[in-house]
């Protein structure tokens, strides 16, 4: 086991680190991608493919003070049903250019708050989306559900729209805690918005909990984590809270005096790890936790896991296209953006256009470094094989790269004939692992803390 010393000497303490759900990263999109560009791309997707598809609501009823998420607090219907018209209008123009026979292998609504549209309105979008391209054989839908903003009657719509996999935001149970990140959600409205999920039929469930939240203590961390645990999800997400007041002004009301040392992070990190471990959950990358038979785990068995703007996915299409304000798409040939402004989009939008604004052309060499970054964070190991094979790179060349980051991390990596291995003490340093293969100016990258 590394001890907090060796972790500090290399820079886990104090290091700010993307969280690599893409690469390059999305600071480094130029304004080069355009709309006509998006257009271009779509239009390249072999007929009759299975493709991914998000669908961004960028709207919530309450605006928690942890949050870090681009959305907008609302108490009326006509900012959200205004949006809605435009999240068709943008299907529209998606439907007309797409190539034929496309199915969808994955639907996510994201957000904000995607719940927070009204039945009707739910059951209009699935149905405008449905008309573009129907779901694949084995698709999956998931949703994710604010427990405080969702009900019976909007249940029904998303059940009948197909939905299968959903996700609901816990954060922690702790009164003291959820009253100073703004989010107040007992245990008890949790539970029976699980419980009205399950009698749905949807079966599949995900939950995120923070850990480094203001007061948290291990004992508290504990108990939250066998609350969650007693609502048995299929898979947890266990994030580092970010504490970024300068983006995120909302977080100016979180008392940054209570929040936990990155030395107590990486403490209340482990003991919440430890607890999914001992109630049989598999560790799927950095910040994941799935029981034995969720796809994630039988991803990760398989090699198959990946790695995309929701996280950790099992998610193999070659294509992910992103709709509404900030979504953004990934193709074989880049990533494209959306307009992050909901007014910039919707203008952009209503003028009969789609409204990408920046992204970024891959090169030959991006590819190889995005893979490498992607095994890093999802199987701990980079294969050389997979790689020459996949990859324009000499043998020589790629050991040499894998030789130089295992020196900067004192030779405690382990490279050999098959590639490069992380040993499980040096994995609280993932990020900072496969930011030694990112060759982008990494002054404008990311700004969370490495743990
Ligand atoms: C986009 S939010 C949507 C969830 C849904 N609106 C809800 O409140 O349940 C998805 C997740 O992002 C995570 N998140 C938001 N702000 C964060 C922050 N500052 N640091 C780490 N994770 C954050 C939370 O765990 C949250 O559940
Ligand atoms: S956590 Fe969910 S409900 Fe709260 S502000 Fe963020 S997106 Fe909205």
């Amino acid at each position: 086991m590394m001890t907090k010393t060796q972790l500090a000497s290399m820079g886990l303490f104090d290091a700010k680190v993307p969280r690599y759900t893409s690469y390059p990263t999305a600071p480094q999109f130029t304004p080069a991608i355009t709309g006509d560009m998006f257009a271009k791309w779509i239009t390249l997707i072999p007929a009759g493919s299975e493709i991914s598809l998000y669908i961004h609501v960028p709207f919530c009823r309450r605006l928690c003070w942890f949050c870090a998420c681009r959305t907008q607090g609302t108490q009326k219907e006509e900012p959200v049903r205004a949006y809605l018209e435009i999240l068709k209008a943008e299907l529209a123009l998606l439907k007309q250019t797409l190539p034929k026979g496309v199915t969808l292998a994955r639907l996510h609504w994201g957000g904000g708050t995607p719940t927070l549209l009204s039945a009707d309105m739910m059951r209009d979008l699935a149905a405008e989306i449905a008309s573009v391209a129907p779901f694949a054989p084995n698709y999956e839908f998931s949703v994710e559900i604010d427990p405080n903003e969702i009900d019976s009657t909007r249940l029904d719509a998303l059940a009948a729209a197909g939905m299968n996999r959903a996700s609901i935001g816990v954060q922690d149970f702790d009164d003291e805690i959820q009253q100073a990140i703004g989010r107040i959600q007992s245990f008890e409205a949790t539970r029976s918005a699980i419980d009205m999920i399950r009698a749905h039929g949807v079966e599949s469930l995900n939950a995120d909990i923070l850990f480094g939240l203001p007061h948290q203590s291990q004992a508290r961390i504990t108990e939250s984590v066998q609350k969650l645990l007693a609502l048995s999800p299929d898979r947890v997400a266990l994030y580092g809270y970010a504490h970024v007041p300068w983006m995120a002004k909302r977080q100016q009301m979180i008392p940054s005096d209570a929040l936990p040392t990155p030395e107590e992070r990486l403490d209340l990190f482990e003991t919440a790890r430890k607890l999914f471990v001992w109630d049989g959950y598999a560790e799927i990358g950095i910040d994941h936790f799935a029981r034995p038979e969720d796809g994630l785990t039988r991803a990760q068995k398989a090699g198959t896991l990946r790695r995309n703007f929701q996280g950790y996915t099992d998610d193999t299409s070659d294509v992910l296209v992103g709709l509404g304000a900030s979504s953004i798409s990934r193709f074989p040939q880049g990533y494209a953006q959306n307009a992050p402004a909901t007014s910039a989009h919707t203008k952009k939008v209503s003028e009969g256009s789609f409204s990408t604004s920046r992204g970024h052309v891959f090169s030959a060499e991006d590819k190889l470094r995005s893979r490498i970054i992607e095994m890093i964070m999802c199987d701990f190991r980079v294969s050389s094989a997979e790689l020459l094979a996949e990859h324009d790179i000499a043998p020589a060349a790629l050991a040499a790269m894998l030789n130089e980051a295992n020196t900067s991390f004192g030779n405690r990596l382990k490279t050999c004939a098959e590639g490069l291995y992380i040993p499980e003490e040096m994995r609280p340093l993932t990020r900072l692992i496969a930011r030694a293969f990112d060759a982008y100016d990494l002054s404008k990258a990311g700004h969370s803390s490495a743990i």
